[in-house]
């Protein structure tokens, strides 16, 4: 059966998984870049660039975890771009450039409709206005039997994760504190949700968390 995986996902040690004013300059918010430093320089993110040199090691492991057995993903509209409301004209088209780094079908939970875009590499951006349920029910069609990602940002992470529909989640908490922003987890009763933690690894740079959700006695009969 096909899983909605998280992978990669960054917090502070407050908790924020982005900073403040998000805008084009910022878009992690204002000083939320530092919450990416353990994943910047490795080789998995490097190669998504064309560059073989990025360091290997645990932070790379993680990193790669995320790339395995993924045919579609899920994203909200903020961490498509920093433009918020109607889309003024179709010239955006996300801040990864021509190819973008997903390669498979791409639903971004909106409240304002905009036509599909194809994109160079395989990725194709659907938009989605009917929330998460139908978004993740198109998402595991495309995926064809292979597992769907969510890629962010806080809020869509926060949606389903609060609606017990993420079954596994790796963050990584990074040694910064923001003090404000997007908080991923506040208010959400993850134990009562069915949610465990199943790994925990440190290294220099974040330590390294699987949550995991116990499969439900309906599931298993
Ligand atoms: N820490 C990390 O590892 C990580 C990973 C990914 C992203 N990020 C960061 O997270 C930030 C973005 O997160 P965010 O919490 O601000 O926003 P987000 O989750 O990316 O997007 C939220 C927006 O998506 C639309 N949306 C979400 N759920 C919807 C629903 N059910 N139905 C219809 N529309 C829906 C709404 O936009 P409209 O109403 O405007 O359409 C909403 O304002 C960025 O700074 C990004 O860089 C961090």
């Amino acid at each position: 059966m096909s899983k909605l995986r998280v992978h990669a996902f960054s917090i502070s040690l407050d908790g924020y998984g982005a900073g403040p004013n998000q805008d084009l300059s910022n878009p992690f918010g204002v000083g939320g870049m530092a919450l990416t430093e353990w994943v910047v320089h490795t080789r998995t993110f490097q190669q998504l660039f064309g560059d073989e040199s990025g360091t290997t090691g645990i932070d790379d492991d993680f990193a790669a975890r995320g790339s395995g057995n993924i045919g579609a993903w899920i994203l909200g509209r903020n961490m498509f771009g920093p433009i918020r409301g109607s889309w003024l004209d179709d010239s955006w088209k996300g801040p990864w450039g021509e190819n973008p780094p997903y390669h498979t079908s791409v639903f971004i939970l909106t409240n304002h409709p905009r036509a599909s875009i194809s994109m160079e590499g395989g990725t194709t951006f659907h938009f989605v206005t009917e929330g998460i349920h139908v978004a993740l029910k198109q998402a595991t069609e495309a995926a064809k039997g292979q597992d769907v990602r969510l890629g962010g940002g806080v809020a869509t992470v926060r949606q389903y994760l609060s609606a017990g529909l993420v079954d596994e989640m790796h963050l990584a908490v990074s040694p910064v504190l923001l003090g404000s922003g997007e908080h991923l987890l506040a208010g959400i009763d993850l134990p009562g949700l069915g949610y465990q933690c199943t790994e925990h690894v440190a290294t220099v740079k974040a330590t390294h968390v699987v949550l995991s959700k116990r499969a439900s006695s309906k599931e298993l009969s």
